[in-house]
């Protein structure tokens, strides 16, 4: 019968068969289908494959120490790279949504490239590519990499003697399943969709180390209040947004003029069209008091109810 420990047996013994002696490497995000893949891979070749995983310094809060503890000690060979600053250095100034998008996929390419040169002749690229990217991306040609979704055109830039995509043929509903059954984290099983580019497109306009950490701080409460609520598994995408705009609030007798934090969420089957979701007001205005008494500089919240289309998912 066709179960998930079924699927994985073939796809280990496959894996095995395709690799050989040869060395695989990674780029691990963090997210569902990388880690699963690289939990797969790893299940087949152990200690001939790398992953990498690019600390870009635009993750949420606690985001990197969480998926390298949920790597380090797998057996694995788990490579973070913190570059944050080299990221943060190039997109010093930048405000335009799509530059930043360039801007973060090229310098993901390099330092990737710069950690692939330091494990020597490396012979095969996995990915964590799964069913609906092979549709989106057209011919279904194994080369092509959607910049969307993926962090961009890898394969394109390093030289390597084949892709491994063991996914390939997975809804996420099965991604998820088999992740289950290779024993990977709950939370990591389960996390929501994050885009590569990660808080840089969730701040509007020019990224600072003040800005990240406004946003990182309110995020995380937000994500903590719909756990609290119970309600992390019925909204598909939640997340805060910093706005560039401004505005006067009152503190006790001071007057402030600080940052205005959107909150958006979303429920959806495919992400292309999206509701925006029906949270209750009373969680609503929990994460409101909650966000604007603990986190400094936020002073207004408003909550996004437009659906896709006409808006997008994400701000930029
Ligand atoms: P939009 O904003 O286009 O988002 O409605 C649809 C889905 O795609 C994600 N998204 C991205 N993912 N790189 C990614 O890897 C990107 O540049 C990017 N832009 C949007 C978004 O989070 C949502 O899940």
């Amino acid at each position: 019968s066709w179960t998930m420990a079924n699927y994985a047996k073939t796809a280990i013994a496959h894996i095995k068969e395709t690799v050989g002696n040869g060395k695989v490497v990674l780029a691990l995000s963090g997210g569902v289908d990388s880690s699963v893949a690289a939990a797969l891979i790893s299940k087949a070749v152990g200690s001939q494959l790398t992953c990498i995983f690019v600390d870009h310094g635009l993750l949420r809060k606690n985001e990197g120490d969480e998926v390298e503890a949920a790597f380090k000690d797998s057996g694995m060979n788990f490579v973070r790279v913190d570059a944050s600053e080299r990221f943060l250095g190039k997109l010093a100034g930048v405000t335009d949504p799509e530059r930043k998008r360039k801007i973060i996929g090229e310098e993901f390419i390099r330092v990737f490239e710069d950690e692939g040169r330091k494990i020597g002749f490396v012979d095969f690229l996995a990915q964590g590519t799964i069913y609906p990217d092979v549709i989106e991306s057209g011919a279904g040609d194994a080369a092509v990499i959607k910049s969307h979704h993926n962090v961009g055109g890898l394969p394109a830039v390093v030289d390597f003697k084949g892709l491994i995509e063991p996914l390939r043929n997975l809804f996420k509903d099965e991604v998820r399943e088999l992740g289950a059954e290779l024993g990977l984290p709950d939370y990591l099983v389960w996390r929501q969709p994050f885009p590569g580019p990660g808080l840089a497109i969730r701040i509007m306009g020019e990224i600072t180390k003040e800005k990240l950490a406004i946003l990182r701080d309110a995020d995380a409460i937000f994500r903590e209040e719909i756990a609290n609520a119970g309600l992390q598994r019925d909204i598909n995408q939640y997340f805060a947004v910093l706005t560039n705009n401004r505005s006067v609030g009152v503190m006790g007798d001071f007057r402030t003029y600080d940052y205005t934090l959107a909150l958006r969420g979303v429920t959806t089957t495919d992400f292309m069209t999206a509701d925006w979701a029906r949270i209750p007001y009373d969680v609503l205005d929990k994460i409101s008091s909650r966000i604007v008494n603990e986190v400094d500089h936020i002073n207004r919240i408003v909550y996004d109810i437009t659906s896709k289309p006409p808006s997008t998912i994400e701000w930029e």
